[in-house]
């Protein structure tokens, strides 16, 4: 049950069901400022229609693109038609460029408007002004750009005044983030010479696979323990049609809900499994799920060569398992309702250096303990650890998604397997990046 912005999950005795998920919320944010960048036009079809893609697209409007919307024939998603006169046709926004909650528009979009000459402000909710900004303000002005964040670059909202030249460069990630990656690869299409990022660990390769999709040459090779993605400036970015797979970050919750529940078998339609995006798949595997994996790799557009497959899961035994930071930044965005899946395994689960959960829409590591806590879960932190013992039975009650859509999905799972079902305080934070979350939630109980 739903009211106003407060969910109450009861504890479901069996599920079942295929669901058609959101399109990936990573790849429609992409699409669609790529497509602003290309000259021509391009369909995009299959795109997440959360509030954060409707925050880039709108922000495609502002810079001038034609940017229309219509529902998609899955009934779930949406399908974008953006024309654009391409990166030089694009003009300098009328009001401030208003990100709402989301981080990947507001890091993505600085790096499109550094290489732009003109001047934005980017800025967004509560929660993303307080989300850290120097990661991409130092790269992109070693590269010539000229940006201001308030407290001393450290904070949104964030001035781009991208009127000089920029000039390529070799980076490298002190923290991986594919965003930094992007906006870095991002104002590389517009600078001199040659742009490399280097990570240790490699992060979502969504921008490059699609750069090459649409005829910008980049480059990945390995040099030591780094991976290197290289991309040559001045390269014209092209409009092409693309399919958007299901978001697999949104897969998760019915991945975790469908394993610690004693009666489920839940089929996930077309989704997306990157190898730089499936870590939650395989870390799931490990502990112990049952998760059938089939290829329909035809389902998506071939030139953008996104891999896909339908995910079946069923009721499994879960084992506890050991991460590192490695593996948190594999998982990023699946931490949260992984430890909720580390409560009802065998064993203590121990995740280590997960200080990053802190950047999030949320402090995610204080918001998974303090909600798991109050519905009757031990979780222990320590610094950037998390210690979790398994085998817990959760008495429920309620928990405040403090506003983060992942942890506000995170609680409402756990209310089908809690004895007493979950309250979720503002829960309609869910639709940030899965509008239709609570309608799922239902249908698989039916
Ligand atoms: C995203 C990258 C990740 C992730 C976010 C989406 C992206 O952030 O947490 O939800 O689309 O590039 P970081 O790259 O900052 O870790």
């Amino acid at each position: 049950m739903i009211t106003a912005d407060v969910a109450t999950v009861r504890p479901a005795t069996r599920l079942r069901g295929e669901l058609r998920l959101p399109g990936d919320k990573s790849i429609s944010h992409r699409a669609l400022i790529l497509s602003a960048l290309a000259t021509g036009e391009s369909r995009i079809t299959g795109a997440g229609d959360g509030a954060d893609v409707r925050s880039t697209a709108a922000i495609m409007r502002a810079l001038g693109a034609t940017v229309e919307v219509r529902p998609d024939d899955d009934g779930r998603n949406v399908a974008y038609r953006v024309a654009s006169l391409g990166a030089d046709g694009l003009r300098e926004p009328d009001t401030i460029l208003d990100c709402g909650n989301s981080g990947t528009s507001l890091r993505l979009i600085a790096g499109v408007l550094a290489g732009l000459p003109m001047t934005a402000i980017l800025d967004g909710d509560g929660s993303l002004r307080r989300r850290p900004v120097a990661r991409i303000i130092e790269p992109l002005r070693r590269m010539g750009a000229v940006l201001h964040g308030r407290r001393a670059d450290s904070l949104p909202p964030l001035t781009v005044v991208g009127h000089t030249p920029l000039r390529g460069m070799d980076h490298t990630t002190p923290v991986p983030s594919a965003q930094v990656k992007s906006a870095i690869l991002l104002a590389g299409l517009r600078a001199e010479g040659r742009t490399t990022v280097r990570e240790h660990v490699a992060t979502r390769d969504h921008t490059e696979r699609m750069l090459r999709a649409r005829g910008v040459p980049v480059e990945r090779a390995e040099d030591g323990d780094a991976v290197m993605v290289t991309l040559e400036g001045g390269t014209a970015v092209q409009a092409i049609d693309q399919h958007v797979p299901a978001d697999v970050s949104g897969a998760a919750f019915w991945l975790v809900a469908a394993a610690i529940h004693p009666d489920a078998e839940l089929t996930l339609r077309d989704v997306g499994v990157n190898p730089t995006r499936r870590a939650i798949i395989d870390i799931l595997r490990s502990m112990g799920a049952s998760i059938e994996e089939r290829r329909v790799d035809d389902a998506v557009d071939p030139s953008v060569g996104e891999p896909i497959a339908d995910l079946v899961i069923r009721s499994s035994e879960l084992r506890a398992v050991e991460l590192g930071p490695a593996d948190v930044a594999s998982a990023i965005d699946e931490i949260p309702v992984l430890c909720l899946a580390a409560t009802q395994a065998r064993g203590t689960t121990r995740i280590r250096g997960a200080g990053e959960l802190r950047n999030k829409e949320s402090d995610r590591i204080a918001g998974i303990a303090a909600g798991l806590v109050a519905l009757g879960a031990e979780i222990a932190v320590d610094g950037d650890d998390l210690v979790i013992p398994g085998g817990q039975r959760l008495r429920g009650g309620t928990a405040d998604s403090i506003g983060d859509h992942r942890l506000a999905m995170t609680f409402s799972v756990a209310g089908l397997i809690a004895d007493d079902g979950v309250t979720v305080q503002r829960s309609g934070s869910a639709a940030v990046s899965y509008p239709g979350f609570f309608a799922d939630l239902e249908g698989v109980q039916a």
